[in-house]
């Protein structure tokens, strides 16, 4: 039954990281079949992410009436229509349509998906989910490409976008198959029905006894002020939530959906002529993103969150620096051609071994658990208000200012978050999500709360 659910978290991860893959692979196709203006294309990329915030702004409060299950089941029957409305679309206004109700899937997913899990995960393996969840994300991402890839030869972009309705339906079905979360039913005062998921999900009664008295004693202790009401009345709450948007909002604007939306458009900019040759480099990129994930599994936990973070925002402000410099004289030659692209690879691995799994990480550490629903709430839509931004801005600005100002300004943003995670940012590795939440609810600087 844990399994059970674990994979179907990971299914909703999936749908996250086909969701943002789909769109890169589909642009230059509907671009032919509608002829979009730049403005028009950024909204067709970004009303997803218009939905999506919306979704996980407002799964917080849909996941506590309806349940997690009925949370995921109702964003895996969204995504369905979503993806079918894609399909059929006729027109820009249609397909931003189906675009803003797959966002809002994604948004309910990205949210419910992971808290489900660490509610129906024994604690032992709970600390390892987190990152499990980001690297689905990114095969999630790479399913995407391959599939573009393969549907480019017969240029079809509604096909890219009908395979989306396969792993939507495997969620829909999975969540019909899993048991309500027990905290969820034990706060709306089932405790019978709690009592007999847990001893579905857990080894022996006493196991079932002693975590059902601890959920009693969490929902004691939670009859104060928690959620809004608490961010309304406490102001070291109002600190860590603030981080964590400010953390998201830095995730996204290090530019890697960038590369995420417009690779194959980045790729024939740099000389890689034809629509499919520029996909197959796009596939590679989405190869690396998933395999760099690994590094910051690995180092997570042994190397600390800063030092990583330092890494990766200065690598990926070197790169962007490098591929500016490439626009601005000119991909002419093969080795130019071929140093653009390094120059992409190298900027995704610096995002995958840090920023990308460790600010959820990180997000979902600095919050005080009266207050975690509503904090990774807000961290959520804030990671998909930050990811609209960046999708709807970057085609205008590349034609605005062009590739090589584009680029310079993200090589520039990039190197400044160093300096953020210096002053704001806690190292919280090795240390109890209990002392981190004293340390901020005492008033220590946020920098220091994992100390
Ligand atoms: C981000 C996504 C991004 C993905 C890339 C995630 O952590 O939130 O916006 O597309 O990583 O792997």
């Amino acid at each position: 039954m844990v399994w059970l659910s674990c994979g179907l978290a990971a299914l909703a991860g999936l749908l996250f990281g086909m969701d943002i893959g789909v769109i890169s692979g589909a642009l230059p196709f509907i671009n032919e079949e509608f002829n979009l203006s730049s403005q028009m294309e950024g909204w067709v990329v970004s009303s997803m992410m218009v939905g999506a915030a919306a979704g996980a702004l407002s799964a917080g409060s849909i996941s506590k009436s309806m349940g997690r299950k009925r949370a995921l089941l109702a964003s895996s029957a969204l995504f369905i229509v979503g993806a079918l409305v894609c399909v059929v679309a006729q027109g820009p206004t249609l397909l931003w349509i189906g675009r803003i109700l797959l966002g809002l899937a994604v948004g309910v997913a990205s949210f419910t998906a992971p808290l489900y899990l660490s509610e129906v995960t024994p604690e032992r393996i709970r600390g390892t989910t987190i990152s499990f969840y980001q690297l689905m994300v990114t095969v999630g991402i790479l399913a995407a490409f391959v599939s573009n890839a393969a549907f480019s030869y017969i240029e079809s972009w509604r096909w890219m976008f009908g395979v989306l309705v396969i792993p939507a339906i495997l969620l829909f079905v999975g969540a019909l198959s899993v048991p309500n979360s027990p905290r969820w039913l034990a706060a709306k005062d089932r405790f019978d029905e709690a009592r007999d998921v847990l001893s579905k999900l857990r080894g022996t009664k006493e196991e079932v006894d002693y975590e059902l008295g601890e959920i009693r004693d969490a929902l004691n202790r939670e009859s104060e002020a928690k959620g809004f009401a608490m961010f309304k009345r406490n102001p070291n709450f109002r600190r860590s939530v603030f981080l964590g948007f400010a953390l998201q909002i830095v995730q996204q604007f290090t530019g890697m959906n960038v590369i995420m939306y417009y690779a194959p458009r980045i790729f024939q900019m740099s000389g890689f002529e034809g629509t499919s040759a520029s996909l197959w480099a796009t596939v590679v990129t989405g190869l690396t993103n998933v395999l760099a994930t690994f590094i910051a599994i690995a180092l997570v936990d042994r190397a600390g969150r800063k030092p990583i973070l330092y890494a990766g925002f200065f690598m990926m402000g070197v790169t962007m620096a490098v591929l500016s410099f490439v626009l601005h004289i000119g991909a002419t030659t093969t080795f130019l051609q071929y140093l653009a692209m390094a120059m992409v690879l190298i900027f995704v691995v610096g995002f995958a071994m840090s920023a990308g799994p460790l600010i959820w990480t990180l997000c979902a550490e600095i919050q005080p658990l009266q207050g975690r629903d509503f904090g990774i709430g807000v961290s959520t839509g804030a990671n998909w208000i930050g990811n609209f931004c960046i999708g709807f801005f970057f085609p205008v600005m590349l034609t605005g200012i062009g590739g090589t100002a584009t680029f310079g300004i993200l090589a520039v943003v990039n190197i400044a978050f160093i300096v953020f995670t210096l002053l704001l940012v806690p190292e919280t590795k090795g240390i109890s999500l209990e002392k981190i939440e004293r340390n901020l609810l005492s008033g220590k600087r946020l920098r220091d709360i994992g100390i």
